[in-house]
């Protein structure tokens, strides 16, 4: 297994209402390490540019709104195996369909609202943490 980092949003809903040191303890109980962090209210073209591999998708305009709508935490974790460890403790995307004691089964309102983002490949984490964190995107 490989040292990875992949990139964490705690999105709005979830900063809203109030999961975010749960969120952040559940991160460290899960053997990550936090390289860099820090909280940010994202600016359109910066939400646009980061979600742009699903611009052509019917929910695009309504993610951004939703994206933009009040502060995020932005963070890079690093763990052996960080990317498949990450998104087995966030769940699936779907709330409906992720696994009992998943973040999102925990704290998502909706397939939008679904409290964290997560990489879900190294590539992608690589373009993920460098949009944010550029120079924090290799272990
Ligand atoms: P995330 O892991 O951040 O990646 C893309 C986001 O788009 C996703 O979580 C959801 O917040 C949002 N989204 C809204 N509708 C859908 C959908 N039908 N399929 C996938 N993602 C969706």
């Amino acid at each position: 297994m490989a040292l990875e980092r992949t990139l964490s949003i705690i999105k709005p809903n979830a900063v809203e209402d109030g999961h975010t040191g749960a969120i952040l303890q559940r991160f460290e109980q899960e053997g990550f390490r936090v390289v860099a962090m820090r909280m940010a209210h994202l600016t359109r073209a910066q939400a646009e540019g980061f979600y742009a591999v699903h611009k052509e998708r019917p929910f695009f305009a309504d993610l951004v709104q939703f994206m933009t709508r009040s502060r995020v935490v932005l963070i890079v974790l690093e763990r052996e195996d960080a990317i498949a460890h990450y998104r087995k403790v966030i769940g699936a995307t779907d709330p409906a369909k992720a696994e009992p004691g998943t973040i999102r089964k925990l704290y998502a309102k909706s397939l939008q609202e679904n409290a964290v983002h997560g990489s879900d490949a190294v590539e992608t984490a690589r373009f993920e943490i460098g949009w944010f964190f550029p120079g924090h995107d290799l272990a």
